[in-house]
Order: C-alpha cells, then structure tokens, then sequence
C-alpha cells in the first residue's frame, strides 16, 4: 500500500536525540530555544513559542490574545476540530463563514455578516498548505479591530505574495508525525507582539515567570528538548520536502485534470502551496476511496464531517446551513503526495485514479 503520508526520520533525527538525552537537558531547555529561534526566521516573526501540541499552541494563542466567555471567533467549519474547538475552551463562541467554491478556504466574502459586538478575532486556516485569502482577511481585520489567529497547521513553509505565512498576526502550527515536517507531536506559536509571547510563555508553563511563582493560571504544554532536537534537524530539510511535494502535486495535477469527473486542486495566483495534502474532488467519493485502496493507493478523507456537523456542535446548537463546505465534506479526496513517493509510485496513483 502507497501509505497517504510517511514521516521522514532517520540517522540524524536519532544522533540529534541521543545528544539530548547524554546532555541532561530534557524539557524547554537549550534546543527548544533554538528550535523557536530558528523557527521564527523561517517566518520572519520576532517570537516564537514552542508548544507540545498543535491544538495547546491554539488553546494558548486564544488566551494569550485575552478572549474568552461571551467572545466570539470567526472561523472555517471545513478543518479540523480543533481549529473551532480552541475557543471552546476557553468558554468562546466559534461563529462558522463557509468556505471559497475555489479552495477550501474561508470567504472573505461572507465574513463581515458575521462580524458582531462579540467578535474578538478571525482564525483563518491555511487548509492543506495552501494561504488564504489574506489581503481580504488583514483589511477586514483591520477595519473590525479584530485579532488574527493563523491556523498555520498545515503550512509550514506555505507563502502569500512572497509573504511567509504565519507572520499576518499570531499563528499556530502543529507538529504531528504526517505534518511537512514534525516532532512526532509538537506545536509552535508565532507572534509579533511581544505582549502575546509574553502571556503564551506564562500559559504554557503554569503562569510560572520563575520557579514555584505563579501569576496567572497557566497549563503545562511545554515542549521537550527531546523532541525540539528532533524539529531542528527537519527544519533544516522542510524546504526541500516542500519542493519535492509541490513537484509531485504538479505530475499529479498533470496527469488527472485529463481525467472526466475529477476536479484537481486549484493554486491561488501568487501563493506558493506547500501540499500538506493533494486533494482532488470526485463523485461517489466513499466507493472510490474504497477502490484506490484495493489498488494499493493509501487515501484519506480531510474531512468527511464539517465542524458545525459534529455531535459535539450539534449538541451545542449549531444549525448553520454551509453549503461549500458541506459539498467539499462530501466530494473531497487525498492522494498521496509526500516527499518519499517514487516515479513509479505516483502512476500507480495516477492509473489506479484513472481507472476508476
Ligand atoms: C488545521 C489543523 N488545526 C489544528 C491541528 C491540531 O494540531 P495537533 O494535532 O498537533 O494538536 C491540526 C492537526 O491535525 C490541523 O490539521
């Protein structure tokens, strides 16, 4: 089976680690200062924080930028749960604008009817490495006075107009075993107020400023020295990967857009993708899922539910009525596109697709 991802770990991954372990230095020590270091230069940020997760980078990034019970966020329904449910947790309303019939971004078209007294922040998720819309996002933004969350868990590397992403306001990235690049789990938070930074580094460490002092209330979501040696080593690779993932997109993109029935994902001008996923859209998505996988081709579903359709939501009350998102739930497909695929590999996905 052509797995749909494969984390890349190898010699130097495990060199890296049995250095952390021989040195003593286990948890938020030297190597995740420099993983945060060299993290924020990747993005052109001021600061970064490291978190033990993706969804604790979210949880920390809404605190951090003070919203909570009564606040509302405004956010894509077409993600993964814990995109919406940061705000959740912090006693927050997610307030659910349908995604571009293009990309499977929010619109920023449909924002602003949304935008009410409560509204405190936008958390744009740049799906599958692709940016957003996000001249249209900062204007609104700008114009509302609302904060940008950068849900950036998929686009590590990903730019707008020549402009990293993650550096449009806080953004948050996760750093699971399939991401672009990973330490088995991990999160970062970019900010460039260092008043955010300041407030996420409290939070993530039990509101300690200093060793059994504690000024605020504060979780431990910190991230290891073990697994930040891990991050520093794939940093250093992500840009290749990223190149080798937009050259497989490219064959596949070339090679099934000829095929009837099949919509390939489409780039926005200007934006460099980075193809955390390949999704393509098709009819009678579930019977061709089950066919690639007995061809051999590993796929995935990202996501067969919308957020606001989860029992959890509906359980919460949520009726809105999303109908690109709720066509892409039913349409959407993964093909692999990570950076180990061989030629071979990939027209084996491309004949299996085509013989659908
Ligand atoms: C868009 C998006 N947001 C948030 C998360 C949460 O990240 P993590 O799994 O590292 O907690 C993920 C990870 O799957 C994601 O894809």
């Amino acid at each position: 089976m052509i797995p749909i991802a494969k984390p890349i770990i190898g010699k130097e991954e495990e060199e890296a680690l049995l250095e952390v372990i021989s040195s003593g230095m286990l948890v938020q020590g030297p190597r995740v200062r420099e993983f945060e270091a060299r993290f924020a230069e990747l993005c052109g940020v001021e600061h970064a924080v490291a978190t033990s997760s993706g969804t604790t980078a979210l949880h920390i990034a809404v605190l951090a930028h003070q919203i909570g019970p009564s606040d509302e966020v405004i956010t894509s329904p077409f993600s993964f749960i814990a995109s919406a449910n940061c705000a959740l947790y912090v006693g927050a309303r997610p307030v659910f604008v349908d995604i571009e019939p293009d990309f499977f971004t929010i619109d920023p078209t449909k924002i602003e009817e949304r935008i009410t007294k409560k509204t405190k922040a936008i958390i744009p998720i740049h799906l599958y490495g692709q940016a957003c819309d996000m001249d249209a996002i900062v204007d609104i933004a700008q114009r509302h006075n609302l904060a940008i969350i950068e849900d950036a868990c998929q686009a590590h590397g990903a730019t707008y107009k020549g402009r990293p992403i993650g550096s449009f306001g806080t953004a948050c990235y996760s750093l699971y075993a399939t991401k672009n690049m990973t330490t088995i789990e991990g999160g970062m938070i970019l900010t460039n107020e260092s008043q955010v930074a300041d407030r996420a580094r409290l939070i993530r460490n039990h509101g300690s400023p200093k060793t059994y002092e504690h000024t605020m209330l504060g979780y431990n979501m910190r991230m290891t020295d073990l697994v930040a040696a891990i991050g520093l080593v794939q940093l250093k690779k992500l840009k290749e990967w990223n190149s080798i993932r937009r050259a497989n997109a490219a064959y596949l993109t070339e090679n099934l857009s000829k095929i009837k029935g099949i919509a390939t994902p489409k780039v926005r001008d200007n934006v460099e993708h980075v193809f955390h996923q390949y999704t393509i859209r098709i009819s009678d998505r579930d019977n061709s899922a089950q066919k690639l996988k007995e061809k051999g081709v590993g796929v995935g579903v990202h996501y067969p539910t919308p957020i606001h359709h989860q029992p959890l939501y509906q359980e919460l009350g949520y009726t809105d009525v999303l109908p690109v998102a709720e066509a892409a739930s039913r349409e959407v497909l993964s093909l692999p596109v990570h950076p180990s695929l061989t030629k071979d590999e990939l027209d084996t996905i491309v004949d299996a697709v085509a013989s659908l």
